[in-house]
């Protein structure tokens, strides 16, 4: 695939993220970033069009219901709930309220080599502190304000860059146990559910909140809450419509952390309350190995045991899980 316009774009030499703040940047706390992947070619519209196409195949293009809020849990399905293909929905893409996003995007080769080039201009920064960066995936957000992307946490690490247009980003300490509880983490990390992690107004100054723009970026922690918003009120005719990408990673920590999650499940049940991970570096050092044990014990017998036995064979643990 050609690049248009090569010289007035960056090379890919030059495309790069850094940090804010060079000397403050930590792995273990929310930073604000900045970046010049908003000009990248593949970053364009119509790019990001025919990628949408490439992607249906893999049911990687989600959707949400009409007037889901930044409280709503976070659900999205592979099916327009219209019954819009996707070539309808990026032709409709600037009317409000629209909102499509494309998952795992690095399925499709040149997309896995460029989210690789984006992590590779920060790869110093975060190995310094977590070595081992692994599985690097991107999920891209468009939608034409007013819009949301409900209050949730991730697995992995992210590196999000606002690509075109506006967007609030909220951020939460992922230490913050007031806004999601550790038993709610460990939901997440250990039973795949969501269902307590959930948003109150009462949060939201406990948070971190960023204006974007194009250039601008956030990297946050595994299991930092976040959400964000679009409002209309920055739009025009032909600029209506705000992308954002997650650049999401594993790491030796994000995975001793999940080892820490499984034991800490499981000890809840007894009625304890563990020390949740990074509290007691003793404690996890005894639990890690264990909670790999575990891990993989569960997942064993959720394929023999579970509903559908023949699906879940074929699938995989998520890496970050154990
Ligand atoms: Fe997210």
């Amino acid at each position: 695939m050609g690049y248009r316009n090569e010289n007035a774009e960056p090379s890919a030499a030059t495309f790069r993220v850094w940090p804010d703040d060079p000397t403050g940047f930590s792995t273990h706390r929310i930073g604000k970033l900045q970046h010049n992947f908003h000009q990248h070619p593949l970053f364009q519209v119509s790019e990001l069009a025919a990628l949408a196409k490439d992607l249906v195949p893999f049911g990687n293009c989600r959707f949400t219901r009409p007037g889901i809020t930044q409280a709503s849990s976070f659900t999205h399905d592979s099916q327009h709930p219209d019954g819009r293909s996707v070539e309808e929905v990026f032709q409709r893409i600037e009317e409000p309220g629209s909102w499509v996003a494309l998952y795992n995007i690095e399925v499709i080769a040149r997309y896995q080599v460029l989210l690789c080039s984006i992590v590779d201009t920060m790869r110093a920064s975060v190995e310094r502190e977590q070595p081992d960066i692994f599985d690097v995936n991107g999920f891209v957000f468009i939608s034409a304000p007013p819009s949301v992307t409900p209050f949730h946490i991730d697995r992995e690490n992210n590196f999000w860059l606002q690509l075109h247009g506006r967007k609030t980003m909220n951020v939460w300490d992922h230490r913050d146990r007031v806004v999601v509880p550790a038993d709610a983490v460990e939901d997440f990390i250990v039973g795949h559910s969501l269902r307590n992690v959930r948003f109150e107004e009462e949060f939201r100054p406990r948070s971190l909140q960023f204006e974007t723009r194009p250039g601008d970026g956030v990297y946050f922690p595994s299991t930092s809450p976040h959400m964000t918003s679009s409002d209309p009120a920055w739009t025009a005719p032909g600029d209506r419509v705000s992308i954002s990408i997650g650049v999401t990673f594993y790491t030796s920590v994000t995975r001793s952390m999940a080892r820490v999650h499984q034991i800490n499940w499981l000890l809840r049940r007894f009625g304890l309350s563990p020390a949740f991970p990074g509290d007691s570096p003793a404690a996890d050092a005894i639990k890690t190995p264990l909670g790999r044990l575990v891990g993989a014990a569960r997942w064993s017998l959720a394929k023999e045991l579970g509903p559908a036995r023949r699906l879940r064979r074929e699938a995989k643990a998520p890496p970050g899980s154990f």
